[in-house]
């Protein structure tokens, strides 16, 4: 995440971490990723139910979107595991949000918010865990806010890792007193994403690949025979999930579905018995 992070910005001016919302019109190429990103934060915004003041945002990446609720005079806290993303997070955010800067999992606070926001981190979290600590910390009335990628959990997988699976995710759920209000598949928006990604890969990644082994080949062809059998298992691994195809827009279709859900917590008051 750092290195597409730090590749990102510097190459393609990308804010953000998270994938580009593909409206009709703009044209699938990835120096448009940055305008896709930013119709997926106002894709996001415009769905924050009313009457919402205070939220979380957990796994917050560069802090841009936080920035963005900021601004529109929403308060706002962070939670951000990472050291590299929690420090650009902060320099961007200042004083006027607090960071926590620890797995979601391990956060402890006594404060209370109306919305707790997953914008493509609920996927790294233990569903189980997610959902103890957002009843813990979400006001009575509050909402649980999910905008990420889910397995499908379709037979022979693909190659595509991420997502927890769909069914479960609705199983753990149910546990948990929380009224699902809206659910908005927005996959065909992003699977060009995936596009952009397996493009990438077949004409950069693995080309340049093949120049720095042959490279390495001709300058230390016994150290890189010896690494490459020490490491055979690994190479064929990576080989296969990332070089072999299988990340596409159809691929992604088939195998994920990226979903906004969002819940709202109720826990009824109990009414004393009449007498
Ligand atoms: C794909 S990025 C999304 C960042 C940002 N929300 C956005 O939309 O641009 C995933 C984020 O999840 C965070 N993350 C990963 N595991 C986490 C965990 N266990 N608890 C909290 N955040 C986590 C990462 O640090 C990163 O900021």
């Amino acid at each position: 995440m750092e290195i597409g992070s730090i590749c990102g910005r510097h190459f393609l001016k990308l804010k953000h971490l998270h994938y580009g919302y593909w409206t009709d019109g703009l044209e699938v190429d990835a120096w448009n990723l940055h305008l896709a990103q930013d119709e997926y934060v106002k894709f996001i915004i415009s769905h924050i139910p009313d009457g919402v003041k205070t939220i979380l945002d957990v796994g917050c990446g560069t802090g841009e979107i936080a920035e963005t609720l900021l601004n529109m005079g929403y308060e706002v806290d962070c939670v951000s595991p990472c050291p590299f993303l929690e420090k650009q997070a902060g320099e961007l955010l200042g004083d006027r949000t607090h960071i926590f800067e620890c797995f979601y999992e391990d956060m402890q606070t006594t404060n209370r918010y109306d919305m707790i926001m997953f914008c493509e981190s609920f996927q790294y979290i233990d569903v189980e865990q997610a959902l103890l600590k957002t009843n813990e910390f979400l006001k009575n009335g509050g909402y649980l806010f999910i905008c990420d990628v889910f397995a499908k959990g379709k037979k022979g997988k693909g190659v595509m890792g991420g997502g927890h699976k769909l069914d479960k995710f609705n199983d753990h759920i149910t546990k948990f007193p929380f009224r699902l209000i809206e659910n908005i598949d927005i996959t065909e928006e992003t699977a060009p994403n995936m596009d952009l990604f397996g493009d990438a890969l077949k004409n950069v990644i693995q080309p340049v690949t093949d120049v720095a082994v042959r490279f390495f080949k001709s300058r230390y062809p016994i150290a890189t025979k010896l690494l490459k059998w020490k490491y055979r298992k690994k190479f064929e691994k990576a080989q296969k999930k990332y070089l072999e195809g299988g990340r596409s827009g159809e691929d992604f279709k088939r195998y994920k579905s990226y979903q906004l859900f969002i819940y709202k917590k109720d826990i009824q008051e109990k009414t004393q018995p009449a007498h």
